[in-house]
């Protein structure tokens, strides 16, 4: 069976191929010949992952899936969320992002947050979506170099430092995204 990941990131996709049974072939959009902008258009979090999902597979014709993430904080009535990639604006990137909210969080006494990522499916006429969420709270200040986006200001719930103070094989066993993808496996599992 063919599944494509709406994705260009092949360090994802192997990383997806090397979990997902055999009998499954994973191919990523640069594997489609897709090389145009999906929309992400939606207002929440699910809505952009099926919205991905949904564009390829009537596009394209092939079973899908696509992973939507963002940071909800609770003092700030769960933004950036949807928006988080372009939360300093559109063309901005994740240095700019990370200090607005640093900004805004300028003593907030209530630092709790948390990334949600949905997985949505299109397979054999249905959708399924699939949650994976990390509670934690935001820093002070950026501290540690791994990883990306927002790292280097959330702290997981049970540590000390931050996503970007922990290595890649620490995040990923507790990462919202590795949450959603456990369950996404699990559902091929019990399918195969
Ligand atoms: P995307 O849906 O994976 O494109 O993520 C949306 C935005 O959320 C990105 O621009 C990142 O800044 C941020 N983000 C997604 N996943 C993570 C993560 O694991 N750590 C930190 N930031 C993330």
């Amino acid at each position: 069976m063919i599944l494509v990941f709406a994705t260009h990131n092949t360090h994802k996709l192997k990383e997806i191929q090397a979990l997902l049974p055999q009998t499954i072939e994973v191919l990523s959009l640069n594997d489609i010949n897709c090389t145009e902008d999906i929309p992400e258009t939606a207002f929440t979090i699910e809505e952009n992952a099926l919205l991905k999902a949904k564009y390829i597979n009537e596009k394209y014709g092939y079973s899908v899936f696509a992973d939507d993430t963002g940071l909800e904080v609770a003092a700030l009535n769960n933004a950036p969320g949807v928006f988080s990639a372009r939360y300093a604006g559109e063309h901005t990137n994740d240095t700019e992002n990370v200090q607005l909210l640093l900004k805004n969080m300028e003593n907030v006494i209530n630092r709790q947050a948390q990334f949600k990522t949905i997985i949505a499916l299109c397979w054999e006429n249905k959708t399924y979506t699939f949650e994976g969420i990390a509670k934690g709270t935001i820093a002070e200040k950026t501290l540690g170099d791994n990883g990306f986006g927002y790292d280097p200001i959330f702290i997981p719930d049970g540590y000390t430092r931050t996503f970007a103070q922990l290595s890649a094989q620490e995040k990923n066993r507790i990462s919202h995204r590795a949450k959603a993808f456990e369950k996404l496996l699990h559902f091929f599992k019990q399918m195969s």
